[in-house]
């Protein structure tokens, strides 16, 4: 955040905190909250690594094929579910303006992310930039209003795999909450991580330099910071492993020892066993013959589906039919 957190967002912050940290059995943070300014520019980091192969993937696909992505859309509103910096949609955006304006709504939970995206993306000639630093369906709702102009088809975008983030029952849930939101002639671009050797997984969650062990940390350090609490941060450590059941990267952080610890906003004070570990992401990988039935069963139309084969990767475009 650039500037400071409001009531109501800590409070909200406080109370998912209370509750996920309240549970009898596995310990929960949520994800989503990984993202104040240091946990923005740290995953920004971790998108340079060589290990992290994700989003060169994104933007080597989203270079190849924007002008096949845009081909259908006439006059859009680019909708974009958590932008990021914006570095990877400003090709695309460029190839849709060579034939027409265009209004982009960036949706991102981080403000300091979102102002680097405005600034970024503001600096495209032909573009509009309407940002809501809002949570992704709040957003859809402000950037999506039910009587926009017939003439303006919407493009949704929800790259760099971040639907991975839900479990496979609350990915369908969501997209059908975000298909609820669109109407005939809109598409949505949603990329996904592919299933992959587990070993090249693991070590771009468990990377040899520790980027990604700061990024997870960084959670309690935030829990410090924004709710008063006291977690000695030596004395957790980042943990990457696969389940092959769920196909999925989890990622936790382990307690070195028995310890409490208090957290004065959310009143509560957490006790945690040696060994003890908090569940903070999910990262789901997907078989590319799981995306049509995907599409279908969330109300979407498959319409194109590319692939990238030095980082399994794909990016399907999905339409709203009549
Ligand atoms: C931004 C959610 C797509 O799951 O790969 C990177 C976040 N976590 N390294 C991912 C992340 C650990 C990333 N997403």
């Amino acid at each position: 955040m650039n500037q400071a957190p409001t009531a109501s967002y800590l409070e909200l912050f406080a109370a998912e905190v209370r509750t996920g940290l309240s549970l009898p059995g596995q310990k929960e943070l949520p994800s989503k909250y990984f993202y104040d300014e240091l946990g923005s520019a740290l995953f920004e980091a971790i998108t340079m690594l060589p290990e992290y192969g994700l989003t060169r993937a994104s933007e080597r696909l989203l270079q190849a094929h924007a002008e096949e992505i845009v081909a259908d859309l006439h006059s859009p509103l680019v909708v974009e579910l958590g932008c990021g910096t914006g570095k990877r949609t400003r090709s695309l955006l460029e190839a849709l303006t060579r034939r027409l304006p265009v209004t982009y709504c960036p949706i991102e939970i981080s403000g300091a992310a979102l102002a680097r995206c405005e600034l970024e993306i503001g600096q495209v000639r032909g573009v509009t930039v309407v940002g809501y630093e809002e949570p992704y369906l709040d957003g859809l709702r402000a950037a999506l209003p039910a009587e926009r102009p017939d003439s303006n088809p919407a493009l949704v975008l929800f790259l760099g795999s971040s639907v991975g983030n839900f479990d496979r029952p609350a990915a369908d849930e969501f997209l059908r909450q975000i298909r609820a939101l669109m109407r005939p002639g809109d598409a949505l671009l949603l990329e996904t991580d592919l299933v992959k050797p587990t070993e090249q997984l693991l070590s771009a969650y468990a990377d040899p330099i520790g980027l990604t062990a700061a990024f997870n940390l960084n959670l309690l350090a935030r829990l410090n910071r924004e709710l008063g609490a006291d977690f000695d941060l030596s004395q957790f450590e980042h943990l990457a492993r696969y389940n092959p059941q769920h196909g999925r990267i989890e990622m936790h952080l382990r307690s070195r020892i028995e310890q409490r610890v208090h957290i004065p906003a959310a009143q509560i004070e957490v006790s945690f066993a040696a060994g003890e570990t908090i569940w903070t992401e999910n990262s789901h990988k997907y078989r590319p013959e799981d995306l049509d039935p995907m599409a279908r069963r969330t109300g979407f139309a498959p319409r194109a589906r590319w692939t990238d084969e030095s980082w399994p990767f794909a990016q399907n475009l999905w339409g709203v039919d009549p």
